[in-house]
């Protein structure tokens, strides 16, 4: 099926979310280190990039390290920054004509000098881009965020800048790293698990969820528009009955 001419170009997502997993299983299977499952995995990072400014998303997050990858091996982690450092200096030109502004999300301080100091290079370079925005999530989990938010939300209140009773769900999300992106109306999650993992657990509240069995470095183009024909052709109820939605969109 040619998913990317079914997709209804007025019913496209504005922010997918996507978990890439299966790297290492990717590579052991192949009988290879799991660096290699990580480094073939750029490649399908391209892809959906391409795919998603093809057709019109305008907003697309990558969990790239989570918190709890901290507690992979020393050298694992060294590889997946060098990654990072080497595709932001690679990819440039093609964000940059592509019209890709990167953000991240995530506690990226900590990250190690070189991977800050390319990541704060490339999204100064690219800030003014409007086509896609690509927010990395780099040391970045859904627990993390949640108490950074209550931990300047109690900050604002010492210092009498917002009232605790002011607290609703509007002011809750405006101190979530992701207060300037709207919620993803779609997560994609590749490897055949079916988890959230830690991610974004506030923000996907009503997201359809997609579970791909195969493992990120086999991810393509065409399957994410098979992601996106898949969402377009489920029905979102938000909390309504299906005749009720039936009325609304008779009108
Ligand atoms: C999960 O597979 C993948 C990661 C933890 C890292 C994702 C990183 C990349 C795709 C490359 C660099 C990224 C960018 C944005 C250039 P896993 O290692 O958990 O696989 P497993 O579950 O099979 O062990």
């Amino acid at each position: 099926m040619d998913y990317k001419n079914s997709i209804d170009k007025n019913n496209i997502p504005k922010h997918v979310a996507v978990i890439m997993d299966g790297n290492g299983r990717w590579a052991k299977e192949k009988g290879k280190l799991r660096v290699f499952g990580h480094k073939n995995g750029v490649k399908a990072v391209q892809e959906v990039v391409e795919a998603a400014t093809t057709i019109g998303v305008p907003y697309l997050t990558l969990y790239a390290f989570s918190t709890e990858n901290w507690n992979r091996p020393k050298f694992e982690i060294k590889a997946l920054m060098d990654l990072l450092v080497k595709s932001l200096e690679k990819e440039l030109p093609t964000l940059m004509k592509n019209g890709v502004r990167l953000e991240t999300i995530g506690d990226i301080e900590i990250l190690p000098g070189s991977a800050a100091q390319r990541l704060k290079e490339v999204k100064e370079k690219t800030k003014d881009n409007t086509r896609l925005t690509l927010i990395l999530a780099l040391s970045y989990s859904s627990k993390w965020e949640t108490a950074e938010a209550l931990k300047s939300f109690a900050l604002d209140v010492q210092e009498g800048k917002i009232s605790a009773k002011d607290v609703n769900e509007e002011t809750f999300r405006s101190y979530l790293q992701t207060a300037d992106y709207p919620d993803p109306e779609l997560m994609i999650r590749t490897s055949g698990e079916k988890r959230i993992s830690n991610f974004l657990m506030w923000q996907l509240s009503y997201a359809e969820l997609l579970f791909l069995d195969k493992y990120w470095p086999d991810f393509r183009m065409d399957d994410f528009y098979q992601a996106i024909y898949d969402y377009q052709n489920r029905e979102r109820r938000f909390g309504k009955t299906s005749e009720q939605l039936k009325k609304s969109s008779d009108v």
